[in-house]
């Protein structure tokens, strides 16, 4: 099995999403049986920033690859490493923070990177098709406040259409939501998403 694992969280340290992402990734690891290994990459866009998708990025990605200049063939390059990664992924664990009611920029200049026409989705004449298939996605959903089902929430719509779009229907959700609401309402929040990823791997889980 093939773990990614995404952080976007600008905090190299001390930060929730990314630690609930490697919670995630710990469980999901000794869920395995014996005999099966799984190999981790971790992406950290927070530390390793991806480029945005600026014009320079876009007249590179539609130059014809023979015609590029090596400064575009080494700006679309960037872009196929994320998409081979997520390629060979089985499973994605992303750790997200709610940044100004939306995703961070490093997590949203890696869905541009990673959205490319007749490499991970096409269309046909019945629609759209995701091109990245059968993979498993986890979700460690970190907010100040608390949005959840709520139409304050444009993250979790957002996520769940574009995974989709590219192929990735099977996403799991686990929220730490109220981070910033006073200590007891930040440990009740951290308590709870230990409990749903306990939900999601715990001995039951694994079993059904
Ligand atoms: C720049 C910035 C913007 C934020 N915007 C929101 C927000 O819109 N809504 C919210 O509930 N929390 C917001 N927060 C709080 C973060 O979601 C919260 O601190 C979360 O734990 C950050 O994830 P991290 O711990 O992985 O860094 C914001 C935090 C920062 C630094």
């Amino acid at each position: 099995m093939n773990i990614l694992q995404i952080h976007s969280s600008a905090r190299a340290d001390g930060s929730h999403s990314s630690r609930l992402a490697r919670d995630i990734v710990e469980r999901l690891q000794a869920s395995l049986p014996g005999d099966e290994q799984a190999q981790l990459t971790v992406r950290d866009l927070g530390r390793t920033p991806h480029p945005e998708l600026g014009e320079a990025a876009l007249q590179a990605l539609f130059t014809p690859a023979e015609q590029r200049t090596p400064a575009q063939a080494a700006r679309v390059a960037l872009d196929d490493a994320l998409i081979a990664e997520v390629q060979a992924a089985d499973v994605l664990v992303l750790g997200v923070p709610m940044y100004n009611f939306g995703v961070p920029a490093a997590l949203k200049n890696w869905i541009d990177a990673i959205s490319r026409a007749k490499v991970t989705f096409t269309y046909t004449e019945k629609g759209p098709v995701g091109l990245l298939k059968g993979k498993k996605v986890y979700l460690a959903l970190t907010r100040g406040g608390q949005y959840r089902n709520t139409p304050a929430d444009t993250q979790v719509p957002y996520l769940k259409t574009v995974l989709s779009f590219l192929g990735m229907t099977d996403i799991e959700l686990v929220y730490a939501e109220g981070l910033a609401m006073g200590p007891a309402a930040e440990q009740q929040a951290l308590a709870a998403a230990q409990a749903q990823i306990e939900a999601l791997f715990g001995a039951e889980a694994v079993a059904a």
